[in-house]
């Protein structure tokens, strides 16, 4: 007998709510995904403004909730579960997707799962391509982070192996972005310029890439130093910024780094399989690149559809599904968001 799973997320400016089908096999099919987004209403901060975001979810929740059910058809009294993101994000944000979830797990005597939203994200591609051989390797690149994790199992066991020692990648995108004069968020403007530059023109530097860097760790904030010293020195020489010139050399040191880090990681770990999510994963180039590295390093390249990088409530569905699968206990109904969650904690 299949399970519906339904998921929420909220942890930042997202409201998102999925529908899954967990067939009996352990397989997780995809039956919705409904997402309200309020970046709209914090592009001309050039960032998420929390009370916005929270009071943008509180609005958005019940009618994205009834979307969600419209879409795939099926009645609230189909759901045998409710997953959750618990943490990490914004607290204030977060606790408007746990109250709706608490709400209507405790209305439909249903088990909750307060979950990892990272974890999330990985999850998410076994909606895309099937179970994860174990283990995996996970470049997660979002606009909060950036990590190497080993997956020895998506609902058990979650390893940090390497981060990001100041800016996440997304946010390098989004500060780069503010420098050239595009709109916020950065990635998909700084993406779509890019391919109209030379991804040689100008050397940006690669962060901890020298011989006593920590292999598996990042480094951004200097990179989008770099980029905004390069555009003021051209304004102060009275030249026009060549836009697409700095913009695919910038993205060409992101995903040069992203991509040598996470090969070199799958490479010495003997892991076949790499799975790149979270926002960034949408990047044309990233993909591009790390599609051509993995095929010479013999690795098995996964990433999930745009639509699916980006945060949404089927990841979080996805994840409760497979936590359902592997019979985790679910959460007591007074467990709380936890902003900081560490990515091994798969589930609270
Ligand atoms: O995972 P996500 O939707 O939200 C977080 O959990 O942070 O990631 C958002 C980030 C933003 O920084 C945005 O600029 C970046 O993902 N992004 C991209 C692209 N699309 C979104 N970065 C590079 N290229 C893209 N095409
Ligand atoms: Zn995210």
């Amino acid at each position: 007998m299949s399970r519906i799973v339904m998921g929420v997320e909220s942890s930042c400016d997202e409201t998102g709510v999925g529908l899954v089908r967990l067939h009996d096999d352990g397989t997780v099919e995809l039956l919705a995904d409904e997402v309200a987004s309020s970046v709209a209403e914090h592009a001309r901060f050039g960032g998420v403004v929390p009370e916005v975001a929270s009071r943008a979810h509180l609005e958005a929740m019940v009618p994205t909730v009834h979307r969600a059910f419209d879409t795939a058809g099926l009645r609230m009294s189909d759901v045998s579960a409710v997953a959750v993101t618990a943490g990490p994000g914004l607290a204030g944000a977060l606790l408007v997707g746990l109250s709706a979830a608490k709400a209507y797990a405790a209305a439909l005597d249903v088990p909750l799962y307060g979950v990892n939203h990272l974890a999330g994200h990985i999850a998410v591609d076994t909606l895309q391509h099937g179970p994860l051989p174990a283990p995996s390797l996970a470049l997660l690149v979002s606009g909060g982070h950036t990590q190497l994790l080993r997956v020895d199992d998506i609902a058990g066991k979650i390893t940090e192996i390497g981060s990001t020692v100041d800016d996440a990648a997304g946010e390098a995108y989004d500060k780069v972005a503010r420098v050239l004069d595009l709109p916020y968020p950065g990635g998909p403007p700084i993406d779509r310029a890019a391919r109209e530059g030379a991804p040689d023109a100008i050397a940006f530097p690669r962060g901890m890439t020298g011989p006593r860097d920590a292999a598996y760790d990042f480094s951004f904030s200097g990179l989008k130093t770099a980029v905004a010293r390069w555009v003021e020195a051209a304004q102060a020489r009275g030249e026009d910024v060549p836009v697409a010139d700095v913009a695919a050399s910038f993205q060409e040191a992101v995903a040069d780094v992203l991509t040598a880090k996470a090969v070199r990681a799958a490479t010495e770990s003997g892991i076949g399989t790499l799975v790149i999510s979270g926002g960034v994963a949408a990047n044309s180039r990233l993909a591009a690149l790390a599609a051509q590295r993995c095929a010479d390093a013999g690795i098995e390249l996964r990433i999930p559809r745009p639509r699916l990088c980006t945060d949404n409530g089927a990841m979080i569905a996805a994840l409760g599904a497979h936590l359902v699968s592997a019979g985790c206990a679910p959460s007591a109904l007074e467990v709380s968001a936890d902003p900081a969650l560490p990515v091994s904690t798969i589930s609270l």
